[in-house]
């Protein structure tokens, strides 16, 4: 039996994004023992791909926003199958947790007279996203974490966790690997956060680093938690697509809201001729009147570059699929026309997106201040992820087991509002902090079984043995991940269709056989081989589960769009896709009907509309 290093902490989080940063902030006021694990290196997390701010009812730019506008606002993004109960406590609490990070050391933007400026993005009513120009997520991570250090949190950077271990039903800590020495080493809790993040390099165009594998994803579900919605994955309208070392790179939409237009190669606003019904009545209908809500005028409605990102990024890949897209297959995003409009245009725009400026000049030798970027859609949050309770953020079929952040499922419905996200972190890791903590102030630690950490390891370590004994004739992790991601994009992308995805089950079965078999070489210190064949089996896993419920869900709805059932299906409309483990180890689907709002929420989507 191996003798690995052991720590014990009373609440466990894995993750160190600005969900898990704010879920170790929470549990450590308790006085607990808080560990936290993280697969980079602290300060690297998705989270700084929020660049354009947090969306909370501050009403600081418009007096007319509320919690139940932000509400309404959320659950018609999310197209009505989002968890009620969480965009209810989301946009009454994400209020205060922005002027707790203020409180913290945040330097947000400011309104002349003092306060927190916001701005307007897709599909919020009124300007909504408390900012930091373009940097926003940046700015609260690194405001969690200088919090935070002062709380006595441990952290244990560059570790990726293999398996979750279970004492009976519920968790007691985890088997994780440190990637600099290869070694493992086994963390004891009482309760355990995941706040891994999401799934986008499951495809190959996406604003995702390498990190973002599924792996929270994979961990609950192996250990007998529901994954739901994971058809539900958004395609950002805009990432660069040129040149291609930096294709799928995040162009933030504050771009849009800064009054950026998107113009096809014949110079036309393609989205004007795109404005579906149910928005015609907020959406302008003239290029003046986008303008003029642009520039803060109350009584103009937003330009239709603004509607919500489902729909945005599928009006760009008809410009592109139609013949109307830009010399690299993109379309063209273009802020520098606002200097029609303002005469100190260009510094106007390096003050309000200091990153995009930099991020094109220096990527793509593109000035932002006087040229128009070529984009196109990138794969950047999934909406799905692991069944939580609304209230607590535990799982729902595994005691001891919390989920925060893009990993856990429900606020977002079909599609994701921009600057939800940054929301939804601190509001619900503060939550599945509290909680977490308190389940381990209630509960004993559980046992760890020595076999099961034993089998775990030998399990990782498997594909050395293979490469020790097939020699260079066996394959690569590498190349199965690619194939996966190209199989994804193309067969499971942001137009499905039945017999497309039936073909990716299919190519899904193979590169599952592929990756049993995958060798590594060389020794277990530095080894990115070995750690792209651990991340597979998580890649799998969350591919498959996109896959199945995709599927299932026969209509288009949100980020889910069906070229074989092109309108929404009432049916589906008051269903999630769950998926769990079944008894013969296979991934069963079924649809499960949405518990009924209230009636004080059914009023405020009444009065809203
Ligand atoms: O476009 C952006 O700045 C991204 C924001 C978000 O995903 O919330």
């Amino acid at each position: 039996m191996a003798d690995y290093q052991t720590h014990e902490h009373d609440v466990l989080i894995i993750g160190a994004g600005g969900a898990g940063l704010r879920a170790a902030i929470e549990a450590s006021r308790t006085g607990l023992k808080v560990g936290l694990v993280c697969k980079s290196l602290l300060g690297k997390a998705h989270t700084v791909m929020a660049e354009g701010g947090i969306a909370a009812a501050l009403a600081n730019v418009d007096d007319r926003d509320n919690w139940r506008v932000h509400f309404a606002d959320t659950m018609r993004g999310g197209q009505y199958v989002n968890n009620w109960r969480m965009a209810e406590i989301h946009a009454k609490e994400a209020p205060d947790r922005v002027r707790e990070l203020e409180s913290w050391g945040a330097v947000f933007d400011r309104t002349p007279d003092g306060r927190i400026l916001q701005r307007n993005f897709g599909g919020h009513r009124y300007p909504r996203l408390a900012h930091v120009g373009d940097r926003t997520g940046l700015e609260l991570i690194r405001t969690l974490q200088d919090h935070g250090i002062h709380q006595g949190i441990d952290v244990h950077m560059e570790h990726t966790v293999v398996t979750l271990l279970k004492s009976g039903d519920r968790v007691s800590g985890v088997l994780a690997y440190e990637r600099e020495r290869g070694r493992f080493k086994v963390f004891k809790a009482r309760s355990i956060v995941l706040a891994t993040g999401g799934i986008g390099r499951a495809y190959k165009i996406t604003s995702n680093s390498w990190e973002y594998t599924g792996d929270g994803h994979a961990l609950a579900y192996d250990a007998g938690a529901e994954l739901i919605d994971m058809e539900f994955v958004q395609f950002h309208p805009t990432g660069m697509i040129w040149p291609p070392s930096v294709m799928g790179i995040l162009v933030t939409e504050g771009v849009r809201g800064e009054g950026g237009i998107l113009t096809n190669k014949d110079g036309t606003r393609f989205m004007f001729g795109q404005i579906p019904d149910n928005y015609k009545a907020q959406t302008a209908d003239n290029p003046e009147e986008g303008w003029r809500y642009c520039q803060g005028d109350k009584d103009a409605r937003r330009p239709p570059e603004l509607l919500t990102r489902d729909h945005v990024a599928r009006c760009i890949v008809k410009e592109i699929k139609e013949g109307r897209g830009s010399p690299h297959g993109g379309v063209y995003l273009d802020i520098a026309w606002i200097k029609e409009k303002l005469p100190n245009a260009a510094e106007h725009i390096k003050r309000k997106l200091p990153s995009m400026y930099h991020q094109f000049k220096q990527l793509a030798d593109i000035d932002i201040t006087t040229e128009a970027m070529e984009i196109g859609p990138t794969t950047h949050y999934v909406m799905g992820g692991i069944r939580v309770d609304a209230d607590t953020q535990m799982t729902t079929t595994v005691p001891g087991l919390f989920a925060c952040g893009e990993c856990a499922s429900g606020i977002n419905g079909a599609n994701r509002l921009g600057g939800n996200s940054l929301s939804d972190i601190i509001v619900f890791g503060k939550r599945a902090g509290e909680y977490a903590a308190k389940f381990a102030q209630e509960h004993d630690a559980g046992s760890v079984d020595q076999a099961e950490v034993e089998e775990a390891a030998r399990r990782a370590l498997e594909p050395f043995e293979r490469g020790a004994k097939e020699g260079s004739s066996a394959e690569g992790p590498y190349k199965v991940q690619y194939d996966l991601q190209e199989m994804m994009q193309d067969l499971v992308g942001i137009v499905r269709r039945e017999d497309e995805m039936q073909r990716a089950l299919e190519g899904l079965g193979k590169l599952w056989e592929r990756a049993k078999r995958v060798a590594v070489h060389g020794h277990r210190e530095y080894n990115p081989g070995w750690h792209t064949a651990i991340d597979l089996k998580n890649l799998l896993t969350v591919s498959e589960a996109v896959t199945r419920s995709a599927l299932q869900r026969k209509e288009s709805r949100g980020a889910h769009f069906r070229d074989d059932f092109e309108a929404k299906d009432p049916a589906f409309g008051s269903v999630n896709t769950v998926l769990r483990r079944g008894a013969d180890g296979g991934m069963d689907v079924r649809l499960e009907t949405i518990p009924e709002m209230p009636e004080h929420l059914k009023e405020v989507i009444k009065e809203m509309q």
